[in-house]
């Protein structure tokens, strides 16, 4: 078998997603976690990674105010030390340049909670409430420089239940994505990038 791939996760809150890459990334899989990075040094999931033996890093967005060039060449500095193969954004929640999406293009991963083409961006589940859809889910996709737009790896539905709130939508579709990041990862450290479907 060849070396497993190296990856970087990029995190901005709890780390839910991140947790699930990490532990189906056992001693059987193509790849293992060399860095979990978040812009936020107070993201729960920070200690959740460092607590699990991976090397964590925090660069916190704030200093650099506007300048998303120049917070992103800090980030990168992380990033490029750790010798990632594939980056997962795993509730990431900054936008990113096309300069740094270009670096990485082909090897980053997202996972947003829509079945994307709907409702890129943000709300997703109160959107998808008010627009009375029977069904939602979740979608990962290959970073582009088009926000929320890059090909779909893989999709899991659930359904819109009749009285969901946005909070009770979001956990629904939240027990989905924990098995769908890990399924799209597994396949994709292999260079097979056919979708997944659950
Ligand atoms: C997840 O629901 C993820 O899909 C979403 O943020 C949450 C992060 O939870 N991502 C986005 O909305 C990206 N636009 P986690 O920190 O527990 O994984």
């Amino acid at each position: 078998m060849s070396d497993p791939k190296r990856v970087a996760i990029l995190i901005s809150g709890g780390g839910s997603n991140m947790l699930a890459l990490v532990r189906d990334m056992g001693p059987d899989h193509p790849a293992r976690p060399v860095l979990v990075a978040a812009n936020d040094p107070a993201a729960g999931g920070l200690a959740r990674a460092a607590g699990l033996g991976i090397a964590t890093a925090a660069v916190d967005h704030r200093p650099f105010g506007k300048d998303r060039a120049a917070f992103e060449a800090a980030l990168s500095a992380r990033l490029e030390a750790a010798r990632p193969d594939i980056i997962c954004l795993a509730g990431f929640m900054r936008i990113l340049t096309p300069g740094f999406i270009s670096r990485w293009e082909g090897r980053m991963l997202n996972i947003h909670p829509s079945l994307l083409p709907k409702y890129r961006g943000l709300h997703t589940h109160a959107r998808a409430i008010e627009a009375g859809d029977a069904e939602h889910g979740c979608s990962v996709h290959e970073v582009t420089a088009e926000l929320d737009g890059g090909p779909v790896l893989g999709q899991a539905r659930v359904p819109v239940l009749p009285g969901d709130t946005p909070d009770d939508l979001a956990a629904r579709v939240l027990e989905k994505e924990h098995l769908l990041y890990p399924a799209v990862l597994r396949r994709f450290a292999t260079g097979d990038r056919r979708p997944i479907r659950l």
